[in-house]
């Protein structure tokens, strides 16, 4: 079958890129959905049971710093669209382990551009048509002081943690190809994004777990860090519309205008689980275990995105109650997806992270 346009989507058996595989199925019949995912602890297929048998979905099992299996896999798929999501996307690991952030996010997405760049320009028609669009975070910003405004497009980069240094480099190399090459890329920068399917090392889904299990709930510091939270497909619905009416070389920043302070945001959680599980209110609240807060913490992150909604009109289109509802009874209706993930390994890591908090 030939069809309309070939999309490479990396990372799609992790959190977001799994929501973004399904929405392009789903929604884009004629076009191919190339999923490009190394399947590290974070990369599950299990994300994508319900569309795997779709005709215009192939996964690839591949790693995006390996530059000849980048070249192979865009001359044969004739790759023309790529939303690049794979990376390590979790800021205590990189506090742990920055090397690995470095190689994957910036070297990756280098090999990346270097494979794209080198397919595209052997083509009769070069970068005509073609799109590379690169998934990155509000977290290169740096963090505002709690009366400290919102971060904008134009905001200038400042990240503290390896993770958000590594996103920012890559953010730095993806415009570098922009500008010398000509190739057509833009970035896109969200804040912290929530739903069903995220890996239960962050947040919320670690704390529907615990509360579940009736484990403590570790706090960082004061839980007084700022957090603006969106739904996931609200995100991925962004994507798809910025990658087919987003203009190349530009940023956009996407958000929820939907600022929690941490604490608040969990005690949002407890009250909305032990509803759902039919407990008494307040009855996990003293699951609440104030621990040591993470290094350089980041304050508050919360982002403008008028310009998203004034040149292409998104918004996101759920309120925040909803959602957290939503992705409560989705965590607790899946309780087999979670468990499948939280044993073995991962749970060992788990316990290595947080002994001596
Ligand atoms: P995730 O950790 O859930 O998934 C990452 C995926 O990338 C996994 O499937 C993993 O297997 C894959 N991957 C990792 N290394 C790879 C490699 N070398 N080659 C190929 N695949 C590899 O991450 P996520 O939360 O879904 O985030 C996706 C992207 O969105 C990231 O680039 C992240 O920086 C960005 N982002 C995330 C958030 C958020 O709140 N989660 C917010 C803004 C931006
Ligand atoms: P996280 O989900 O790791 O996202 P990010 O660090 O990218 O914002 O964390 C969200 C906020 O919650 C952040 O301020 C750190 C805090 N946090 C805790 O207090 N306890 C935890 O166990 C985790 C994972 C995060």
């Amino acid at each position: 079958m030939d069809f309309k346009r070939n999309i490479m989507v990396t990372g799609g058996a992790g959190f977001i890129g799994s929501h973004v595989v399904r929405l392009f199925v789903n929604k884009y019949p004629d076009c191919r959905v190339v999923n490009l995912d190394k399947l590290t602890y974070a990369g599950n297929l299990a994300n994508l049971a319900d569309i795997e048998r779709a005709p215009n979905y192939v996964f690839v099992k591949g790693d995006i710093t390996d530059l000849d299996q980048m070249r192979q896999v865009m001359a044969e798929y004739e790759i023309d669209g790529i939303i690049h999501l794979a990376a390590e996307s979790h800021v205590d690991r990189s506090i742990k382990d920055p090397m690995t952030f470095a190689r994957t996010n910036v070297l990756g997405t280098l090999a990346l551009l270097q494979a794209a760049r080198e397919r595209w320009e052997s083509l009769p028609e070069g970068y005509e048509g073609k799109l590379f669009h690169h998934v990155s975070t509000d977290e290169v910003y740096g963090a505002l002081e709690m009366d400290g405004g919102l971060f904008e497009e134009t905001t200038k980069y400042n990240p503290h943690s390896p993770y958000s240094a590594s996103k920012a480099s890559s953010d730095h190399f993806v415009r570098a190809y922009h500008d010398t090459y000509g190739m057509p890329t833009l970035v896109t920068n969200c804040s912290n994004n929530y739903g069903p399917y995220q890996f239960p090392e962050k947040l919320i889904p670690l704390f529907i777990n615990n509360i579940r299990q009736g484990k403590p709930l570790p706090v960082y510091g004061k839980g007084e860090n700022v957090r603006d939270w969106l739904y996931v497909e609200d995100h991925a619905r962004a994507l798809d519309l910025i990658f087919h009416k987003g203009k190349a070389g530009d940023t956009y920043n996407i958000g929820g205008f939907n600022e929690w302070r941490n604490i608040d945001l969990i005690k949002v959680i407890i009250k909305t689980v032990d509803r759902l599980l039919g407990n008494p209110e307040g009855h996990s609240l003293g699951l609440i275990t104030y621990v040591t807060d993470r290094a350089g913490h980041d304050l508050r992150y919360a982002i403008d995105s008028r310009k998203l909604k004034n040149e292409l009109g998104w918004e996101p289109s759920l309120q925040f109650e909803e959602g957290i509802e939503k992705t409560v009874r989705w965590y607790l209706d899946n309780q087999p997806w979670l468990d499948r993930i939280t044993s073995g390994d991962y749970q060992r890591y788990y316990e290595e992270m947080y002994r001596g908090r």
